[in-house]
């Protein structure tokens, strides 16, 4: 349902879902001014009910860019130095260009964000939120689709709810589960990101929901369960948690910013899309707690 505001000091806000599983659009917010007052509430109460929204924006600045992302937490800097922007580090800059043809292969699965994740899961206190705004897009594909892992946690039957509940999955940079190998490390990097234990079904800080909490690029195994064991649970969770219906593909305007919240949702990326055109995007992310 359309949520609609109207306050002296913003103007007017209008909050409209964007499909049945997740998202929502904000209109009318002035992106530079704090989320104060009963807007700034509308907003935060939005992003907890439907775990994504969307603002349409022109490309902010990186010190713009990271100004907004304050207003929702306190960003925290990604591991790959290599992406990061030398003047406003907390800002990334992700490039997913296919500049030769030789880049782009045929079965898209060698893509590694054609993969469903959450970022950064490979810490032990990961990302609660990522902002993510295009600054340049392709004429066609390279759609971000998220799935909601609260609703799919919510709709197990109670004998899986049982299962899973107090289970715990080991989250590495790299697993042999993942389609394709990851980015390469430095040593500092590598030295950051040891093995870390998630539980696989996570309560939400804020809302007290319960959520699956899996990141196919970076879930390695269920711990303390024999490895046939382990697979027959990781792909059951996969497989509910990535059902249609829990399903939102978002197509791109220049300027989008997106943020979503990486306790109940993952994501993956369309990477198909034509060789030699730009895919840009800015991204933060937010500083979260060791998962429980
Ligand atoms: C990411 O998953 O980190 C980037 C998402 C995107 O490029 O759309």
């Amino acid at each position: 349902m359309t949520l609609q505001i109207n306050a002296q000091q913003n103007g007017s806000l209008e909050i409209n879902p964007l499909c049945e599983a997740l998202g929502a659009e904000v209109i009318g917010l002035d992106l530079s001014k704090p989320l104060t007052g009963e807007v700034g509430q509308a907003v935060h109460d939005a992003f907890l009910e439907h775990h994504l929204l969307c603002f349409r924006s022109a490309p902010l600045s990186p010190a713009a860019f990271a100004d907004v992302a304050r207003r929702f937490g306190e960003p925290q800097m990604q591991l790959l130095r290599n992406q990061r922007v030398d003047t406003v580090p907390e800002v990334s800059l992700l490039d997913s260009t296919y500049v030769r043809a030789v880049d782009k292969p045929d079965d898209m699965r060698q893509v590694r964000l054609t993969g469903w994740h959450t970022d950064e899961s490979f810490v032990e206190a990961p990302a609660k939120a990522t902002l993510l705004q295009s600054l340049e897009i392709p004429d066609s594909g390279g759609q971000t689709s998220f799935c909601n892992t609260r609703a799919a946690y919510e709709n197990l039957s109670e004998a899986e709810k049982l299962r899973l509940g107090g289970l715990f999955a080991a989250h590495r940079y790299d697993t042999p589960r993942a389609a394709v190998q990851p980015k390469v490390r430095t040593k500092e990097e590598i030295d950051e990101t040891p093995e870390v234990i998630h539980p696989l079904v996570r309560t939400h800080e804020d809302t007290g929901q319960k959520a699956l909490f899996f990141n196919a690029n970076r879930t390695d195994r269920v711990v303390d369960v024999s490895h046939e064991e382990s697979e027959d649970i990781l792909n059951l969770v996969d497989g509910r948690m990535t059902e249609a219906r829990y399903r939102y593909d978002h197509e791109w305007r220049v300027g989008d910013l997106l943020i979503w919240d990486n306790r109940c949702l993952v994501h993956s990326v369309n990477m198909d899309f034509p060789v030699g055109q730009r895919r840009l995007h800015q991204r933060i992310l937010l500083q979260g707690h060791r998962p429980v």
